[in-house]
């Protein structure tokens, strides 16, 4: 099942169902292009075969980065760089890109006052500054933003976008009551909540045509008190459906609560299964015909061949594994290879265990980039420390550059 095509609603055809999920790359230098570390980078996940690769966070505007190193997409200046990353797509298959802003997960170091849905600040090592609510006009740009980059990146040559409204990022924002306190058209009942997202997908629609293919990365939930829950996700992707999408991905979780890649309370159920959005996705399943994709902790190949044979999603998506086993793909997509096991970084130290293990795989992905071969015993602070120079040093460099 794995190594089956599945045509997607607006035609295009996915060779396989192994999709790589966005990694963030951190490559890109001041002027927001892509450039040969990414090109490098990239020639290792062409090589996996996947059906589907989807480039990291792609930023529409230089004041809001989810990382310093993001490639930035507001005109037509690197345009150059971009048909060279789109054109090594091999023929058949997926490049994407994800298509980003990331509000008020945005760092001190590239943006002191963010602009967020409300002026509600991330609160995490006194990293985030306290967000500005958007005018009117702001949002306007958002929506102009998203569409811009897009039309970009399409005419670059990358067959598809996925527009990304999960993890804490400004459309996820927007979809929060934790985050969104506004009381105007975009604020308050889950449909004005909604309102950018699906404004965004329609106009996305409207510029790149009925057979390009559209994707969204949802939260199912943002797991926090007063956060987006499962039954308005269940609701947003119903909305999404009319506004035909061509692939919705699952994820979950924000800044504050790492559930996409931290599920170390996952429940019994979706451990014995392996995949932490599982039981989401069976819910989604009950009610839309949409392709659906799930990423999070799917490691083997028993459970890929399960759960398409069962028809609960189309495609697999991966993120670590791509990292730490991107040579063993290919015989992962045959089944010459039953499991692909990414490390997993543990400190016991709450409040640096995301960057401990989100460091692990930036400096990776620095290595692979460079031609190096994983390295497996950094120190989990090291990481922490890796983490924050090179936001800060990127960020200096995006700011003044
Ligand atoms: C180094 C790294 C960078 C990531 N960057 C992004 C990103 O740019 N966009 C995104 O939607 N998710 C990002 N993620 C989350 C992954 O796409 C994925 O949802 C998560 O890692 C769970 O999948 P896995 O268990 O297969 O790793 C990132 C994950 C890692 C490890």
């Amino acid at each position: 099942m794995l190594n089956t095509p599945l045509t997607l609603p607006c035609g295009a055809v996915l060779l396989n169902r192994l999709a790589k999920a966005a990694m963030t790359e951190r490559l890109s230098h001041h002027d927001g292009h892509a450039n040969q570390s990414i090109f490098d980078l990239y020639q290792k996940w062409i090589d996996t075969e996947a059906g589907l690769l989807i480039t990291g966070n792609v930023m529409i505007d230089r004041r809001h980065l989810e990382s310093a190193g993001n490639v930035i997409v507001t005109d037509e200046s690197g345009l150059p760089q971009l048909k060279q990353w789109a054109a090594m797509a091999r023929p058949g298959r997926h490049l994407w890109v994800q298509i980003s802003h990331s509000g008020r997960q945005t760092s001190r170091f590239v943006n002191l006052r963010p602009k967020a849905p409300s002026a509600v600040q991330l609160k995490r090592l006194g990293l985030f500054g306290r967000p500005k609510a958007m005018s009117e006009e702001d949002i306007q740009a958002v929506i102009r933003g998203f569409v811009r980059t897009a039309e970009v990146v399409k005419k670059a040559g990358f067959t598809g976008i996925q527009i990304h409204s999960a993890h804490g990022y400004l459309l996820s924002q927007f979809l929060s009551p934790r985050t969104n306190k506004r009381t105007d058209q975009w604020g308050g009942t889950l449909e004005n909540r909604s309102r950018l997202l699906r404004t965004i997908v329609k106009e996305c629609r409207q510029a790149l045509g009925a057979s390009f293919p559209i994707s969204v990365k949802l939260n199912s939930a943002d797991f926090q008190r007063g956060g987006f829950e499962e039954e308005e996700s269940l609701e947003v992707i119903q909305m999404l459906e009319s506004e035909g999408i061509d692939l919705l991905e699952i994820s979950g979780g924000t800044y504050e609560k790492l559930a996409f890649f931290l599920m170390n309370e996952k429940k019994e159920s979706t451990r014995k299964r392996e995949a932490y959005f599982l039981d989401f996705a069976d819910k989604v399943r009950q009610q839309s015909a949409l392709p659906l994709m799930i990423t999070g902790g799917v490691r083997t190949y028993d459970f890929c061949e399960e759960v398409l044979r069962n028809e609960e999603v189309d495609v697999i998506g991966m993120a670590r594994p791509f990292i730490t086993n991107y040579e063993d793909i290919p015989d992962f997509l045959t089944g010459k290879k039953d499991r692909l096991d990414n490390l997993v970084i543990r400190t016991g130290i709450k409040s640096i265990e995301d960057s401990a293990e989100g460091g692990f795989y930036a400096r990776q992905i620095f290595r692979m980039a460079k031609g190096k071969p994983i390295k497996t015993d950094y120190s989990p602070i090291t990481n922490t420390l890796f983490f924050i120079k090179t936001e800060f040093l990127k960020g200096i460099a995006k700011r003044f550059g």
